[in-house]
């Protein structure tokens, strides 16, 4: 089986810089020798280029920061990923700020007539320009791809909606915005917030959430937001929020997906070395690439 990787060195979905350096990050702390190992052939189609925003460009009277680069850049990336898809090859896409989701959901989702989701994630990313608290287009993603959201990312790829809300679970959640709680309960959206992962244990949520997606999708993308762990974790993330998943919570996550060989695509997003310690974060996210294709203790 091939794997082709693709790095997204964004940062304007957000607000502080150093995100654009993910990409870097988790290649020097060893993705590609990693899934090697793992006897898969490794392809790695360097970075998509981001490119500068012009001086005026951030100033944006709707709450969409950086949209024009926004959406170019998603859209070179949707190109790239749905090349990935049609040759046959997993898809790994490498962040970059969550903004990237978009492009990588327009890329896959073409190619399956029920893509599931699982959002794995301190936050919704369920945003919309009148609902964003920052007007960071990194909280908006998941919005975006069912169909919510400004015309020009909606229609990245050339449809719309990516996704149906109830092919969708998001994991890890405990920061939600009044817009985003009321868009899950309206759409009946699946949400497994730290409480049930406290309460019910991290297995039972993925056997949960395996079962949940199995029968009704034919293919299932995991968007793996590093802040979805605890910050003492992944302190590499520019939106960080205490008490989220653990390290060892989270490979169990990734080897359950790895045994039920559902997933069909994925991207680890936020890795902010300049935030990080020591390239903690990219490691912790090239550890857990590990798990969730297939690496066992034993
Ligand atoms: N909800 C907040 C916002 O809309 C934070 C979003 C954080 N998103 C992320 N992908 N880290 O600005
Ligand atoms: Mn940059
Ligand atoms: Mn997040
Ligand atoms: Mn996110």
């Amino acid at each position: 089986k091939k794997i082709s990787i693709i790095g997204v060195p964004m940062d304007l979905g957000q607000s502080r810089r150093g995100v654009d350096m993910g990409p870097s990050a988790i290649r020097y702390a060893g993705v590609v020798e990693r899934l090697e190992k793992l006897s898969y052939q490794i392809h790695d189609k360097g970075d998509i280029e981001i490119g500068r925003p012009g001086k005026d460009e951030e100033a944006s009277d709707d709450n969409l920061k950086y949209l024009k680069a926004v959406v170019k850049a998603n859209t070179k990336l949707a190109e790239a990923v749905d090349q990935v898809v049609s040759a046959g090859d997993f898809p790994l896409i490498l962040g970059g700020d969550h903004s990237i989701a978009i492009g990588t959901l327009a890329g896959v989702s073409k190619h399956y007539q029920n893509l599931g989701v699982i959002w794995y994630d301190a936050h919704g990313d369920l945003n919309t320009s009148e609902t964003s608290p920052s007007g960071n287009i990194h909280g908006m993603p998941l919005a975006v791809s069912i169909g919510i959201g400004h015309a020009d990312l909606k229609h990245i790829g050339g449809y719309s909606p990516k996704i149906k809300p109830e092919n969708i679970v998001i994991i890890g959640a405990r920061s939600l915005d009044d817009g985003e709680k009321i868009l899950i309960r309206e759409k009946g959206i699946k949400v497994f917030t730290m409480h049930e992962i406290d309460r019910m244990g991290m297995a039972k949520v993925m056997e949960e959430t395996v079962s949940y997606l199995k029968d009704k999708t034919d293919g299932v993308h995991l968007s793996l937001d590093l802040d979805g762990l605890d910050p003492s974790d992944a302190p590499g993330v520019g939106t960080p929020v205490l008490g989220g998943i653990s390290y060892r919570e989270s490979h169990l996550a990734m080897e359950i997906l790895a045994e039920a060989k559902m997933i069909t695509s994925a991207e680890f997003v936020e890795v902010n070395p300049i935030i990080d310690e020591r390239n903690k974060t990219a490691t912790v996210a090239v550890e857990l690439m590990g798990s969730l294709f297939g690496e066992r203790l034993l």
